[in-house]
């Protein structure tokens, strides 16, 4: 592989919004890493893909793992030498448990495994990558998450949802923009944006649109130009036939 072609790693990528983040990735010439935490699965996935014609790789990556991230890094750092996008997809939703509707019967233990998933996982695995993007200084760094998280829309238009989920959303939120300053001047643009109500595992049957359409804006913020958005919030791009920017 020439060191012209891009390697992206996009985590949670065995189904849902991250298999269809990597399929769309791979489609414009990028060379994905697909990830998962369970191999049997990721596998399958690569398998799919591969039948498709892209071109793409798979390595065992649990994210809430400090050894299993280690292990990622030093095998990409063999492979590659360096990464170029990391999209933080991976994540959880506990909002199946009854308690889970209200921020006074959340279980403090659910909240921490949460955080553990949602916000911790994607410090550790951004702390590991960084610095196989500061090689070649290019960076793109996509964290997945939700418009239920942004505080001016609760602030003016509140409903009790998922309160675990959006506590750790407000967490990615605030590590993109904490992330943003620290990378000023890398060229590594770190930004999250909101991928809106998906037909995935963890949105149901019910939502309005495909991981397909989900996948858009993520794909737009991992092919920034240089010099593009640093540290912004954006929409799904299909609602509004463009990228957006949200208020925090
Ligand atoms: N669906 C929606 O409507 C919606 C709306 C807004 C935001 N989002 C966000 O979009 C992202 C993807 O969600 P989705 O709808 O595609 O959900 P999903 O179908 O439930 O997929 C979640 C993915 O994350 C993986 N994952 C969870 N914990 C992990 C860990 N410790 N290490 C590695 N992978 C892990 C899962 O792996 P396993 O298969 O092993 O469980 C799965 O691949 C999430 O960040 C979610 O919060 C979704």
């Amino acid at each position: 592989m020439t060191t012209q072609i891009k390697v992206a790693v996009v985590t949670g990528s065995n189904r849902g919004l991250g298999l269809a983040i990597s399929r769309k990735l791979s489609q414009l010439g990028i060379h994905v890493v697909l990830t998962s935490r369970n191999e049997t699965d990721g596998l399958a996935a690569h398998k799919q893909l591969s039948s498709e014609g892209l071109d793409v790789n798979y390595h065992l990556l649990d994210v809430s793992s400090n050894t299993s991230v280690a292990e990622f890094t030093q095998w990409l750092r063999q492979t590659y030498g360096k990464v170029d996008i990391l999209v933080n997809n991976a994540g959880i939703n506990p909002t199946a448990k009854p308690e889970e509707s209200s921020l006074l019967t959340v279980q403090p233990e659910t909240l921490q495994a949460t955080f553990n998933t949602n916000v911790i996982a994607v410090l550790r695995i951004s702390q590991a990558l960084i610095p196989l993007m500061k090689i070649n200084n290019y960076g793109r760094i996509v964290n997945v998450s939700t418009e239920m998280a942004s505080l001016s829309t609760i602030a003016s238009d509140y409903y009790p949802l998922a309160p675990s989920y959006r506590l750790s959303k407000i967490g990615v939120n605030g590590l993109t923009v904490l992330l943003a300053k620290e990378l000023q001047g890398d060229n590594i643009l770190v930004n999250a944006y909101s991928p809106g109500w998906m037909k995935t595992d963890m949105g149901g049957d019910d939502a309005p649109f495909t991981a397909e359409e989900g996948a858009e804006t993520a794909v737009y913020l991992a092919t920034l130009p240089d010099g593009g958005a640093q540290g912004q919030f954006f929409a799904e791009m299909r609602k509004f036939g463009g990228p957006i920017q949200l208020q925090w």
